[in-house]
């Protein structure tokens, strides 16, 4: 399932080592091994078998083409929450009727623009919402596929910034409002066509409880809906959690299922949940982000200095918070492993920070590592879901490129990005050159800063 170990004393993704990687394209980078997002989807898919689900992949998480063409093929729909993430679906191959639209904040644009690509429900945050959407589709002559996102206020147990289905959230509309809600949009709503309903509870859900909680919480209700407007499917949303911890069994291919025996496989998710929803004859969705591709990538640096003080000991790497957001934002674990195994044999207590001028732009604390040197590498672990997607260019800093391996080969998903293109939208307004600049601009040979920027793709 997992397919980062040692080989040889090196680390590899599937049969190709991390050190060759490194040498072509550069640090800091992405590394996905294929093999695992497939077998990832590929067990979602055994053990939630009996409900014949419908997995839409929370591209959020990753949204790298290529993933989502790989994810095209093996059939799965998309979770989306921007007419951007939509639009990318299309552009990878990935089919629009499959895609479930969420998001409190959906644009006039956006919406018409789904509505006229064609996709499966949008997922209503509130009522002005569902208002606007219904008025757009009037317009255009057409019936809006929607489900409400029940805020089911159930508390999933994880970090506050991933919680979203408790009523402090700005997510969804309450349980209470939701039965009489549907009954005023089949009377009132002309446009609409109520498609289904669905909640999502949270991220990183390590346990089946608190879905379980939340749906046993849902069930009477969704049966209601079914048996009044005969709705077609029942989204339970995503969440589910991977291991971040454990890498260091060097060549284990378990450490990723977590440590002890109570951690969620979707296996014990299957068992948990399979009985409550079965019984409603109803499509099922799931809308998986992180664990199709959260243990299916790395993140690889390369230390720049050991920087020992009377206190601590920093080792200062080329990737950033600006590169991996999680610690900074959620003091969320990564298991950092050195890329040649023999440095594991000598270790020390260190933080490990990255370049950016801010002190959370630490990826751990005090923490027993690898004894590194300038020039060794380090691999921040589990770093395939919200690594990328996440990334941004604070402190000039380009985004990393992206490589997936398949067995014995390896490619770019993305190359770097040249400093140059980080201003590549920046300009200069005309009242802030200098004089001898404005006469080169009135030559007609405009400067490149002062090229006009393009149409914004928005509206
Ligand atoms: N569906 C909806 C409506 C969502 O908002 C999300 C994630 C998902 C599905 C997918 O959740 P997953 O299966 O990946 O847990 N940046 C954070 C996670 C934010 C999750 C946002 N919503 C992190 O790095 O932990």
């Amino acid at each position: 399932m997992h397919d980062f170990y040692y080989k040889n004393g090196t680390l590899h993704c599937e049969e190709v080592a991390v050190e060759d990687l490194v040498a072509q394209a550069g640090t800091p980078l992405y590394i996905y091994s294929q093999k695992t997002i497939v077998e990832n989807i590929r067990r979602l898919e055994i053990a939630l078998a009996p409900l014949d689900p419908l997995i839409c992949y929370a591209i959020k998480a990753n949204s790298s083409l290529g993933i989502l063409h790989l994810a095209a093929k093996m059939g799965t729909g998309f979770d989306v929450v921007s007419l951007g993430e939509l639009l990318k679906v299309r552009q990878a191959g990935g089919d629009t009727h499959k895609c479930v639209f969420a998001g409190v904040a959906k644009t006039i644009h956006e919406i018409t623009e789904s509505l006229k690509l064609g996709i499966y429900a949008f997922n209503i945050e509130s009522i002005p919402e569902l208002e606007r959407i219904n008025e757009i589709a009037g317009n255009l002559k057409l019936k809006a596929p929607i489900a409400i996102r029940v805020n089911p206020n159930v508390d999933a147990g994880t970090h506050s910034k991933i919680t979203t289905g408790t009523y402090k959230n700005k997510f969804g509309i309450a349980f209470e409002e939701i039965s009489d809600l549907y009954s005023r949009i089949a009377s009132e709503f002309q446009n609409i066509y109520i498609r289904g309903i669905q909640m999502h509870i949270g991220s990183q859900i390590t346990q089946p409880t608190p879905f379980v909680q939340s749906i046993q919480k849902m069930v009477p209700l969704v049966e209601k809906l079914r048996d009044l407007y005969n709705i077609e499917f029942f989204s339970i949303g995503g969440g589910i959690g991977i291991a971040y911890q454990d890498a260091l069994q060097s060549g284990s291919h378990e450490w990723w299922q977590g440590k002890g025996a109570d951690f969620m496989s979707p296996e014990k998710f299957a068992q948990a949940i399979i009985p409550l929803l079965q019984p409603l004859g109803l499509k099922i969705l799931l809308e998986p982000g992180r664990f199709i591709v959260g243990n299916a990538g790395i993140l690889v640096t390369e230390v720049q200095y050991v920087k020992q003080t009377p206190q601590k000991n920093f080792v200062v790497v080329d990737a950033g918070m600006n590169d991996l957001i999680r610690p900074a934002l959620y003091d969320s674990y990564h298991e950092i492993i050195p890329v040649e195994e023999d440095l594991l044999q000598e270790t020390f207590k260190a933080d490990v920070v990255g370049p950016i001028c801010e002190s959370a732009d630490t990826f751990c604390q005090d923490r027993e590592i690898a004894k590194v040197e300038q020039g060794d590498y380090l691999v921040l672990m589990s770093a395939g879901a919200y690594g990328m997607t996440m990334a941004c260019n604070y402190n000039g800093r380009p985004i990393p490129a992206e490589v997936i391996v398949n067995h014995d080969k390896a490619d770019y998903l993305r190359l770097r990005e040249s400093i140059q293109t980080t201003w590549r939208y920046e300009g200069i307004p005309e009242w802030l050159l200098f004089e001898d600049e404005k006469k080169q601009s009135q030559t007609g040979q405009p400067l490149p800063v002062t090229e006009p920027l393009p149409e914004s793709p928005q509206e």
